[in-house]
């Protein structure tokens, strides 16, 4: 049932290609130009009259919402707040009837997401669902279910799911941007053809997998280390982040690059592993400043950057170079090796990889 993979989480990360794939199916129009989402019953009306969106979710799944949040902005120009779902409902968030709810889940048994998809209803909102399973209590209830075709996931830590929510965030972002015509036609046709393009690149980076593996014996003796970076790569390193925490038990911190002189700094030493991400252009030279602030004080840096940049290759320790893409999708890219990262050093601590302690694969309580 690994399919000849040592666990399921492994298998889970090879699959990823095909999860991206299944889950743009036939939501790309044929002509390759447009998204079709014929599973939204949502009237372009409606979608003209979304005032603000907030995306509600737990965990990993709401790491992929901020990302979420960065591709809806962009792309359809509608503001966006994120929530962790066991928050929301206790700020008293405002919720009108011209707010969309995205609630990511993918169990779809979320209690707290389902309890807040619960509120949010109440409130008068519409609910999107952005779920792994069909016929989930989040999928039953929400008034718009878009599903990753993720297929099912069995390790506890989340991979395949959290990218398909990604895919289906840059699906629906160009949906709406799509109707609002917030985006022109050649613009969005050149972003799904990028996101085509996601599948191969994910495999050639599965392809440099014996790079991870070393970088994550090294680590795997460290207690503490830190991942940095700014705009949509921080959303990526606290994904990152917590999946390393989550099955090698190694306490990291994911820290946007800019913001650690400002105290965190006093605790980069001689040694301590910095995983530096560096996909953004514009934000490429000051990245590359902050990694030479934690390196001037000791820090060994393992840089993940988009091949072609040479100014980080010389300010890190160690280098992985990963395809290019357009800045907006490199999450679906980048993230990749840092799932890989957590399998690796897990495995050299000798843990139980696909059933982390003190964890369940679903949170049915609040
Ligand atoms: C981490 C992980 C969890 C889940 C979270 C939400 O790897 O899997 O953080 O993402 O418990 O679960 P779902 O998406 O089922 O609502």
């Amino acid at each position: 049932e690994k399919a000849g993979f040592d666990h399921f989480m492994l298998k889970e990360i090879y699959e990823q290609p095909k999860a991206y794939r299944d889950t743009m199916g036939s939501r790309i129009d044929p002509s390759g130009k447009r998204i079709v989402m014929n599973e939204l019953k949502m009237t372009d009306e409606y979608i003209h009259r979304i005032q603000q969106i907030h995306i509600v979710a737990c965990g990993t799944a709401y790491h992929a919402g901020m990302v979420g949040k960065s591709i809806i902005e962009k792309l359809a120009r509608i503001p966006v707040e994120t929530d962790v779902a066991s928050e929301y409902r206790y700020r008293s968030p405002i919720i009108t009837p011209n707010t969309l709810v995205v609630v990511v889940s993918q169990s779809g048994e979320t209690a707290d997401t389902l309890a807040a998809l619960r509120e949010a209803k109440r409130c008068g909102a519409r609910v999107v669902a952005i779920t792994n399973v069909v016929g989930s209590s989040v999928a039953r209830e929400a008034d718009d279910v878009i599903v990753t075709w993720a297929g099912p996931e069995i390790a506890v830590a989340s991979t395949k799911a959290y990218t398909s929510q990604l895919i289906a965030f840059y699906l629906f972002g160009l949906y709406l941007a799509q109707t609002l015509g917030t985006q022109d036609e050649a613009y969005i046709a050149d972003v799904v053809t990028e996101l085509k393009l996601l599948p191969d690149k994910v495999e050639q980076i599965l392809q440099h997998a014996e790079i991870i593996k070393e970088w994550a014996e090294q680590i795997s003796t460290h207690d503490n280390l830190f991942f940095i970076g700014r705009g949509i790569d921080y959303a990526v390193v606290l994904e990152g982040s917590l999946k390393l925490k989550e099955i090698s038990y190694i306490h990291s911190e994911a820290y946007p690059s800019g913001e650690l002189k400002h105290g965190t700094l006093a605790l980069i030493e001689e040694g301590i592993p910095v995983i530096a991400l560096a996909t953004q252009p514009e934000l490429f030279e000051k990245t590359v400043s902050n990694i030479k602030e934690v390196k001037a004080r000791g820090a060994y840096v393992f840089g993940i950057h988009t091949l072609g940049e040479t100014e980080l290759v010389k300010a890190v320790d160690q280098v992985l170079e990963i395809p290019q893409t357009i800045p907006l999708l490199s999450p679906a890219l980048s993230v990749v090796p840092l799932q890989l990262l957590a399998y690796y050093a897990s495995l050299a601590r000798g843990n139980d990889v696909d059933k982390p302690r003190n964890l369940a694969k679903s949170v049915t309580v609040e």
